[in-house]
């Protein structure tokens, strides 16, 4: 069922608890593909209710960036919801989130100064906000977020521990291509050519991890290897940061551990790509 004002969506949350129902959400910026079917799915699976949001977040885009074209297909959207067997679909215009006065956000500090952060001024801050908004509105007990989106995730969790919000944020693993690519709504933006640029990413992390287990503990070592691979592909524009961090603080490491992460930000063409594995 599709929802579109606050007020009709908390109507709904409040009849739901009155009957006890677990809910289970999964909040996106729509245009969906296998890695959001993951989520929802692992909802299902957990909770009695489960509720998809697709708002376009206006407030997480930089000015440069993409806001204006940011894929969009609401029917596709609502089609694979409905097969995927979701019991809500919250739709709000941006209007309904952030009318005219609106002046409150929330801010996660330290962890959002690292990798996208770095980089991406704001958006954290966006993505915090319109996530507390979100989990007020739906009161969810469960929570879905991908790991493909790994510091998002890692500062979600981190809101919701200081802020003592009652809320399981769950994450899931990152869902890929055949060829290893991992899903994004982005990647409609690449052009054939492009396409297989952008498959360097998902190789370099594959080699990078396979560095590690035959014995590179220098992060160094592991890091050129990874930006030479990535930068021999015509469309790489530009990498943005090739980094080995902790899971946790994601502080660049000094000697590579087992559980360490490798994350990436890579333009391909005009398309800024990020993707990451645990190694
Ligand atoms: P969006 O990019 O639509 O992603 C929604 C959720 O799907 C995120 O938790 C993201 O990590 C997850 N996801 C995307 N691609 C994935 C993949 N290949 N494998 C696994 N999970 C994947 O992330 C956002 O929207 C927004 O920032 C949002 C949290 C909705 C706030 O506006």
């Amino acid at each position: 069922m599709l929802v579109k004002t606050i007020k009709d969506m908390k109507s709904i949350v409040k009849k739901l608890k009155e009957k006890g129902k677990s809910i289970g959400f999964v909040p996106t910026m729509g245009y969906l593909h296998e890695g959001h079917i993951s989520l929802i799915r692992c909802s299902k699976k957990d909770n009695d209710v489960t509720v998809v949001s697709i708002f376009v977040n206006p407030i997480q885009f930089g000015e440069n960036e993409d806001l204006d074209r940011y894929p969009r297909d609401i029917e596709r959207d609502l089609q694979i919801c409905r097969d995927e067997g979701v019991d809500f679909v919250f739709y709000p215009s941006a209007d309904e989130m952030y009318p005219d006065g609106f002046s409150t956000y929330v801010e996660v500090e330290g962890l959002t100064n690292r990798l996208c952060g770095a980089f991406r001024p704001g958006h954290f801050k966006g993505v915090t906000t319109v996530v507390n908004k979100l989990f007020n509105i739906l009161q969810p007990d469960r929570a879905y977020f991908g790991e493909k989106d790994y510091q998002q995730l890692k500062v979600i969790q981190k809101m919701v521990k200081d802020l003592n919000m009652n809320v399981e944020v769950i994450g899931c693993p990152v869902v890929r291509e055949k060829d290893g690519l991992a899903l994004s709504s982005r990647n409609k933006y690449l052009s054939e050519k492009e396409r297989e640029s952008a498959l360097s990413i998902s190789r370099a992390l594959f080699e990078g991890k396979k560095m590690f287990e035959k014995g590179e503990k220098d992060p160094q070592k592991i890091i050129s290897k990874m930006k030479k691979i990535i930068s021999s592909y015509p469309e790489v524009k530009n990498v943005q940061y090739i980094e080995i961090v902790d899971p946790e603080t994601l502080e660049p490491k000094k000697k590579v551990e087992k559980g360490d992460l490798i994350a990436v930000a890579v333009f391909v063409g005009n398309t800024r790509l990020i993707d990451n594995i645990k190694i």
